[in-house]
């Protein structure tokens, strides 16, 4: 280890996994650029913003995983192309073609037309916890809001919607349970019941297309071969999971710092005008994404006068990137009406997070519901005992999140 290194043990407690941002500023401040050995695997660490940014968009970092060298080997293991060969683990111009296939189902204008198929979702959701004058918002509201809404842009039937759920799950809480070798093992159990079933799915699609997206991925596959039977089944595994574990884990955080944050609550309650800029604040504030997904260093390359040698892996903490108090004044107070400063909470560069319109509508839907629909919101339990993702998850969001209201 170098002396811009850190051990996993000393970063990932139990503290940090409550609150990371005083080990972020820490990082920010002494070691910029670090290398942290963590239980997955060894990676360079940026924290600064313009350095994530300058990362983001550095064609010397790498995401093609699959391509010379096996990277994926030391990040997903074998066996892991059938679910993850998709554009996030690609550079152009195989991201651009994978990416081009599926761009205008999630542009801005068709993401619109959905608004009141959301809100019935949302509304539903609420109506079936809402007499009981409390709720499990996870696995109540977070969680079942975007995956339905994934499953019918996608076109999954609704009868499969629950088990969607507990394997999707089981990926998501990894490193929860106290035996990684049960965790790993449970892991590789549902990513290959996942690719089963997605797999079977494609076939029924081809037998029997819909309007729906898996149908016109189908479609581009048979006519001209522009994407591989491969391709298709990992585009829609990339689809399914980033399409609603990281708004899941958003809704759960964006509503732990409301409620602990009464002054900006009662503000957004009184100007739901206010929701839109809200959700980016929250964001930034406390994303459910706190690393971007792994680049590989395809020569030498120096950030901060760090030397990262080739072939390592480097993670741009967009966290704490976006506490960075060189761009955001007083980063640590959630600030609602909070001016200027461009978060890097849905990514930057060719990888910009594809489903962003959908991302802020259902956030902006969601988060509108419970403050209005549920008065006398509070949590159930103190934040500090709130059970969270382990602290070395790839994403920040919470196991449970029980809260209470008043409904007379
Ligand atoms: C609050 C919710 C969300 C957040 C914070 C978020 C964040 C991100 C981030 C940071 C990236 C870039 C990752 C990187 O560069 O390593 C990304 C990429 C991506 N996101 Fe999202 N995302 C959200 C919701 C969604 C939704 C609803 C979808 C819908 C399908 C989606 C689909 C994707 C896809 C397909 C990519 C890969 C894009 C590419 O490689 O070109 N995301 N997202």
């Amino acid at each position: 280890m170098t002396e811009h290194a850190v051990p996993a043990s000393e970063l990932y407690t139990h503290e940090f996994a409550t609150d990371p941002y005083p080990a972020y500023a820490r990082m920010r401040d002494t070691t910029p650029v670090c290398l942290v050995g963590s239980p997955r695997f060894d990676s360079y660490l940026i924290t600064g913003m313009d350095d994530a940014k300058a990362a983001l968009t550095d064609p010397r970092l790498s995401k093609d995983l699959y391509g010379p060298g096996e990277h994926y080997l030391r990040i997903f293991g074998p066996n892991s192309a059938s679910l993850n060969k998709n554009m996030l683990n690609s550079d152009p111009p195989e991201h651009s073609r994978l990416r081009r296939l599926v761009s205008q189902a999630f542009a801005a204008r068709r993401i619109e037309a959905l608004r009141p198929r959301v809100v019935e979702i949302v509304d539903e959701l609420v109506d079936a916890f809402f007499p009981h004058g409390r709720s499990e918002l996870m696995s109540e509201f977070a969680i079942p809001l975007p995956m339905m809404v994934i499953c019918e842009l996608l076109g999954v039937p609704e009868n499969d919607h629950k088990q969607l759920i507990g394997w999707t799950e089981v990926i998501r809480k990894s490193g929860a349970s106290r035996r990684p070798e049960d965790d790993r093992a449970a892991v590789q159990q549902a990513q290959l019941r996942l690719h089963h079933y997605l797999a079977d799915l494609v076939r029924d699609k081809r037998a029997h297309p819909g309007d729906d997206i898996i149908s016109a991925l189908v479609d581009a596959c048979d006519r001209d071969g522009t994407l591989s039977e491969q391709e298709l089944v990992a585009t829609t595994f990339l689809l399914l999971f980033a399409g609603h574990q990281t708004t899941a884990d958003f809704l759960g955080n964006a509503m732990v710092a409301l409620l602990s944050n009464p002054d900006q609550l009662a503000l957004l309650r009184a100007n739901p005008e206010l929701l839109s800029s809200a959700v980016e604040e929250l964001l930034r504030f406390d994303g459910p994404l706190p690393v971007a997904s792994p680049r590989i260093a395809t020569e030498d390359v120096e950030y901060q006068g760090v030397r990262i040698p080739r072939g390592s892996i480097v993670g741009v903490v967009i966290n704490a990137a976006n506490h960075d108090p060189a761009h955001f004044a007083d980063p640590d107070k959630l600030d609602l009406c909070r001016q200027g400063g461009s978060h890097v909470g849905f990514g930057y560069g060719v990888h910009y997070c594809l489903g962003v319109s959908l991302a802020r509508m259902e956030a902006q839907i969601g988060i509108g519901a419970l403050l209005r629909r549920l008065p006398g919101l509070r949590l159930a339990v103190a934040v500090d005992e709130l059970h969270r993702l382990p602290p070395a998850s790839p994403f920040r969001g919470l196991v449970e999140l029980p809260v209470q209201f008043t409904t007379g």
